[in-house]
């Protein structure tokens, strides 16, 4: 019997079937075939949360979870983070390859043309809340790109899609800048296209009244290596968004906004925040074992650890660990840091986190960063969104060129009342 086929025996009629497997996967359209009767739907499987579910072929991104794998187009996460820089992962990601020293320097002057917004974008962003949640802003501010841009809508032409994607990784830092710089009550400050792409995200975040923005280099540097870790991360609940509103063909900023939005929530890239917020509420070192037994009662989880994916150490956190060093070297040591550490030994001792196999994420160790750089917490999502964009860029491009990808539209179990006859009211 060939070992790439699946042998199986409906105990309902007693036929059997047998249904090829590719990538180690079976498609979920040949138990369609197996049926009680004619008039039967077919059998269908049941993943409410996309557990075992592959849901496209990528050639972007490769996690091995067990082992704590991640790479990029082949490249593992740690050499891309020790060598590359950010634009260059976004052209590894996009197109495949790196990009030798001529395609990287037009893809950067590429960038860098289109960092500016149209002023009636700015006076949009003017018009929220003194206290508007960065995030919200964003969102909103992504979404509203796609009135200024309508041939975006042209979705299967590969120049306008192109075009779009320079926009985006060009005007991302800029609505980030803004939104902060609206938190802060401070004037908007306008894209530097003489510095580097983190560079000059800094110069936008920071800048008061000097002539020129002068970047540290360690946190420049810093901030591409986290937008890096960031970039893509496969079929993640963002991604997998961007993916669903993408194959309806609506236009990427739309689909980029939708991406944001599922981005934005707690248990995925609103980690970050949480995971600051909870490390100031834990206060001081001695207060870690008594939150942990809170933990393991079930009252709360402890944000920033545990993966869907990852069932070993996040690769990521391990590189985070490293920049924050580097980091305080310039800002004096982040005292968060000592109950983020501390929370990390009890709890890779814990039997409750080790037969769970939960361990930090990339998001434990960010915040603490981004807090040292003198950012509020609502910035950190943000700042997420900032370089995964990326990657749901990389991913929309890759599902519409696709030849077998179709709308996305799952089936669900009914559970309702069957049909009832309807009495108007006044019958009732
Ligand atoms: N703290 C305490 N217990 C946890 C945690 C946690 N952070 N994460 C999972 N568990 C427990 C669950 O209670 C469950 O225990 P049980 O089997 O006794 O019921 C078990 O571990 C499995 O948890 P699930 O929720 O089934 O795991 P799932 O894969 O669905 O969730 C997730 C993954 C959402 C990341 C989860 O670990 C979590 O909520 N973590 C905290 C939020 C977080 O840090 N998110 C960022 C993820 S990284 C990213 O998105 C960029």
């Amino acid at each position: 019997m060939s070992d790439t086929t699946l042998s199986l025996t409906d105990n309902r009629t007693g036929k059997s079937y047998t249904l090829p497997i590719e990538h180690g996967t079976i498609r979920a359209m040949d138990l369609r075939q197996i049926k009680v009767d004619e008039d039967d739907f077919g059998l269908m499987s049941y993943d409410p949360a996309y557990m075992n579910t592959a849901s496209t072929k990528s050639q972007i991104t490769f996690i091995d979870g067990g082992k704590g794998i991640l790479r990029y187009r082949g490249y593992p996460i740690e050499q891309l983070a020790e060598k590359s820089t950010f634009l260059e992962v976004a052209y590894l990601l996009l197109f495949g390859e790196l990009p030798d020293q001529n395609q990287l320097e037009s893809w950067i002057q590429e960038i860098t043309t289109h960092t500016f917004l149209h002023e009636k974008l700015k006076l949009l962003m003017q018009a929220f809340c003194h206290d508007a949640h960065p995030m919200g802003m964003f969102i909103s501010s992504i979404s509203a790109l796609a009135t200024f841009f309508p041939e975006a809508r042209d979705v299967d032409d590969p120049e306008i899609r192109r075009k779009q994607i320079l926009r985006v990784i060009a005007k991302v830092p800029t609505i980030a800048a803004f939104s902060y710089r609206h938190l802060r009550g401070l004037p908007y400050v306008y894209p530097d296209n003489d510095l580097s792409y983190t560079g000059n995200l800094l110069n936008m975040l920071f800048k008061m009244s000097e002539i020129k923005y002068q970047p540290n280099p360690t946190f420049e540097r810093a901030l591409d290596v986290l937008f890096i870790l960031h970039a893509d991360h496969e079929q993640n609940c963002s991604t997998s968004t961007m993916r669903a509103i993408g194959s309806s063909k609506a236009d990427p900023y739309s689909a980029l906004a939708g991406a944001a939005a599922a981005l934005y929530g707690p248990l995925h890239g609103g980690a970050n925040e949480a995971v600051l917020r909870m490390l100031n509420e834990i206060g001081s070192v001695e207060n870690v074992p008594s939150y942990i037994t809170r933990v393991k009662e079930g009252e709360f989880r402890l944000m920033g650890f545990g993966h869907r994916v990852y069932k070993n150490y996040d690769p990521r956190a391990n590189i985070i660990k490293q920049t924050a060093d580097q980091i305080f070297e310039v800002t004096g040591r982040n005292p968060l840091l000592d109950i983020a550490l501390e929370l990390e030994r009890i709890a890779l001792e814990d039997e409750y986190f080790v037969s769970r196999k939960l361990y930090p994420n990339v998001d434990f160790y960010s915040g603490i960063i981004y807090q040292a750089m003198g950012l509020p917490v609502e910035m950190y999502p943000v700042l997420f969104a900032i370089a995964r964009a990326v990657g749901w860029l990389a991913q929309w491009q890759e599902l519409l060129i696709d030849p077998e990808q179709r709308i996305a539209r799952p089936r669900q179990i009914y559970l309702g009342t069957a049909m009832r006859e309807f009495v108007s009211l006044q019958d009732r």
